[in-house]
């Protein structure tokens, strides 16, 4: 077995082999894209929003496996919360949830976290009168 995947828990290498929720969704709600600054990879999560809460969400990811496993991981974790319980999501869930991932790779959860918050604030730009304002503020 080569080091690359002693690097990654069962999980991480679940997710990053069978992906779930890769994809756009045709007419999002929102979209958010951010890159990491340190090593270059790029996250796109798109969110399908019903009545305040996450009805569906996609992510393409141009990154390593940890990036792919961490927005796989985040955009199932995140449907069916509403906006305000997503606005407080923390890429520790995505950590915890994938079992861990090794310090070096840390950012990249950190990046599915920003990318579902870039989306939901597109969201809240595109239908202002749709959202919470003063939750978005503290978030
Ligand atoms: S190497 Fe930075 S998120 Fe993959």
């Amino acid at each position: 077995m080569s080091d690359t995947y002693t690097l990654y828990n069962s999980t991480v290498m679940d997710h990053f082999m069978n992906p779930r929720n890769m994809g756009d969704l045709k007419d999002a709600d929102g979209v958010g894209e951010v890159g990491a600054a340190a090593c270059g990879d790029i996250m796109k999560i798109s969110l399908r929003i019903h009545d305040g809460r996450i009805a569906d969400a996609r992510f393409k990811t141009f990154g390593c496996g940890s990036a792919i496993a961490s927005s796989s991981m985040a955009t199932e974790l995140i449907k069916g919360r509403t906006i305000e319980e997503a606005l407080k999501f923390s890429n520790q869930e995505v950590v915890d949830a994938l079992g861990g991932l090794p310090p070096v790779k840390i950012h990249s959860s950190e990046l599915a976290e920003e990318a579902l918050k870039a989306a939901l604030e597109d969201y809240v730009k595109k239908h202002p009168a749709k959202a919470e304002q003063p939750v978005l503020a503290s978030a």
